[in-house]
């Protein structure tokens, strides 16, 4: 059972689908952290990343695993690059302004889509939860449900910038705005898999909803969805 959740930056999507999978019992895969250990690596490797064919080779190259969290700090996930832990270097801000750059780019897009499709396909027993951009469009464009997570800009901002004060990060909700609107710019702008819902995907609109009640919407939709 794979079940593709998609959304724009802090729509909420992550954690509602990370807590809906886990009430049922389904593995849970955050794609949008392999993009973000991409750009990471390209940060460190001081690559220009600009430079579309060399961002393209070092996606060829770079070895990224996601396993279970081993490490009670928070994270949902462990993320391992090259054999060394980069799980909060992931969300930095020098991460967040370039991840865009990085992910627009269709050989890089091959790379993780074609992980990530082996990673739905095998190895999701009782079922999988994909949350990304273009899960429903093109990674697991058959499965059986679709959801679609949104909110306005504002209540995207506010959220991350609460977020980033609670890591103990310097952040301005103003600059967080404005940071939020270009990345979906670029994200929904993009020739290659731009962000939008698929034709049959369910959308929920978080803006109004404490994650809870988005966490019970999602959750209703799929058990409804699981009885019929
Ligand atoms: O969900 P996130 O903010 O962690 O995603 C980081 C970036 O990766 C985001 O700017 C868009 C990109 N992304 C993507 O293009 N396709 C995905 N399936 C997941 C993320």
């Amino acid at each position: 059972m794979q079940i593709a959740v998609d959304g724009p930056a802090a729509s909420g999507k992550s954690s509602v689908a990370a807590q809906v999978a886990k009430k049922l019992g389904f593995v849970y895969f955050d794609t949008g952290v392999m993009y973000r250990a991409a750009t990471w690596a390209a940060i460190q490797a001081k690559i220009d990343l600009n430079d579309e064919a060399a961002c393209t080779a070092l996606a060829e190259k770079i070895v990224i695993e996601v396993g279970p969290a081993s490490i009670d700090d928070g994270r949902q996930a462990d993320i391992v690059l090259d054999g060394q832990d980069i799980t909060w270097e992931i969300r930095r801000p020098e991460v967040d302004a370039s991840v865009s750059r990085i992910s627009a780019y269709p050989k890089v897009r091959e790379q993780m889509v074609n992980q990530q499709r082996r990673i739905g396909e095998n190895g999701s027993t009782p079922g999988i939860v994909m949350a990304g951009r273009d899960i429903g469009t093109v990674v697991l464009p058959k499965a059986p449900l679709k959801i679609y997570l949104t909110a306005s800009a504002e209540a995207r901002a506010r959220r991350r910038h609460e977020e980033e004060l609670r890591r103990g990060q310097l952040s301005n909700y103003d600059d967080v705005l404005a940071a939020m609107k270009q990345r979906d710019h670029v994200d929904s702008s993009r020739v290659t898999s731009p962000l939008r819902p698929a034709e049959d995907a369910i959308i929920i609109n978080t803006t109004q909803l404490q994650m809870s009640q988005a966490v019970d919407k999602m959750y209703s939709i799929v058990a409804g969805f699981l009885k019929s």
